[in-house]
């Protein structure tokens, strides 16, 4: 037998790096994250946290994980959760597609709906996470915003996943922003290698951090600032590219039609790859980050 994996979660990571066809004379690849286990980026980080909470005594057999979650990393955590036998929690707002509500819950998870209003609000997904996690004896909750260990695992993993299958020739990464943790993680790691590389975060046009501080209601999910999270290290970043609903989703069915069937986020770093493609130039190999597949989304964006 060869390159047997003893269980799912040896099988996070390692995903393949394939070409992209859009018209450049450069390389354009996409890390294919939906092909992790649990079905997106969210994976590497929930894990990451998940292991160090177990080395650090902070969940121990019998617990209880809770996490708010835009919706893959309560995937994820739900997954971690069946396979290492702990009880799952996680908070979500209504924006969230029907297909993940329901992906987090056949795991054995259960979901708490909460309004979808500013963090700082007690009713917030965030706020009810932290107020149940006090109440849980033997719980955990990784915090993906404000847990710095979210940006530790892509700057241990992803980042010198992509650093060596492009054979350090990378010239440009281009990833969805949410919590920052992959674009800060990852965007570290290959500056340290190559400070050259250039760093592009995709946002929505209408984030908090977009509008500094004037958000508006979106409708892509995963991607978005929504506030200033802890773990978004703008000093590894060298551009933000906001992307608005309408050309995020717009790229859902074009980039299907090539074969990537790829969730909102994905739209986004597609749009803003195609509106950098006159910046690119022949030798250059640029990344961009595929953080979930079109399937958790099919009856919300794909009609
Ligand atoms: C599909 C997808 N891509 C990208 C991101 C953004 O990642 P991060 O939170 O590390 O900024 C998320 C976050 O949930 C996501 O779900």
């Amino acid at each position: 037998m060869r390159n047997i994996k003893k269980n799912l979660l040896e099988a996070i990571g390692n995903t393949p790096l394939v070409q992209v066809p859009f018209a450049s004379e450069a390389q354009i690849f996409a890390k294919l994250e939906y092909l992790n286990p649990g079905g997106s980026i969210k994976d590497r980080s929930a894990f990451f946290m998940i292991e160090e909470a177990e080395k650090n005594g902070l969940l121990k057999s019998g617990g209880t994980i809770i996490e708010s979650s835009s919706g893959n990393q309560g995937v994820a955590c739900a997954m971690i959760g069946a396979i290492k036998g702990y009880k799952v929690i996680i908070t979500a707002s209504g924006a969230m597609s029907e297909e993940k509500v329901k992906t987090i819950k056949a795991y054995g998870a259960e979901v708490i709906m909460c309004p979808a209003v500013p963090i700082t609000d007690p009713q917030s997904r965030h706020q009810q996470a932290i107020t149940i996690q006090k109440n849980t004896p033997n719980s955990f909750m990784p915090n993906q915003y404000f847990n710095l260990s979210n940006l530790k695992a892509h700057y241990t993993s992803l980042g010198p996943e992509i650093w060596d299958q492009t054979e350090g020739k990378i010239t440009h990464f281009f990833a969805a922003a949410g919590t920052g943790g992959t674009i800060s993680g990852a965007g570290k790691f290959l500056k340290e290698k190559n400070p050259n590389i250039k760093v592009i975060a995709v946002d929505v046009d209408v984030s908090f951090h977009s509008t500094k501080g004037n958000p508006k209601p979106y409708k892509m999910e995963g991607i978005g600032i929504d506030f200033e999270t802890h773990c978004l290290n703008e000093s590894v970043i060298d551009e933000f590219i906001p992307v608005s609903d309408e050309n995020g989703l717009g790229m859902l069915k074009i980039m299907a039609r090539k074969g990537f069937l790829i969730g909102t986020g994905s739209g986004a770093v597609s749009y803003a790859v195609s509106t950098y493609l006159n910046k690119l130039k022949k030798g250059d190999v640029a990344v961009m980050l595929f953080g979930d597949s079109g399937r958790a989304y099919l009856s919300k964006n794909y009609y």
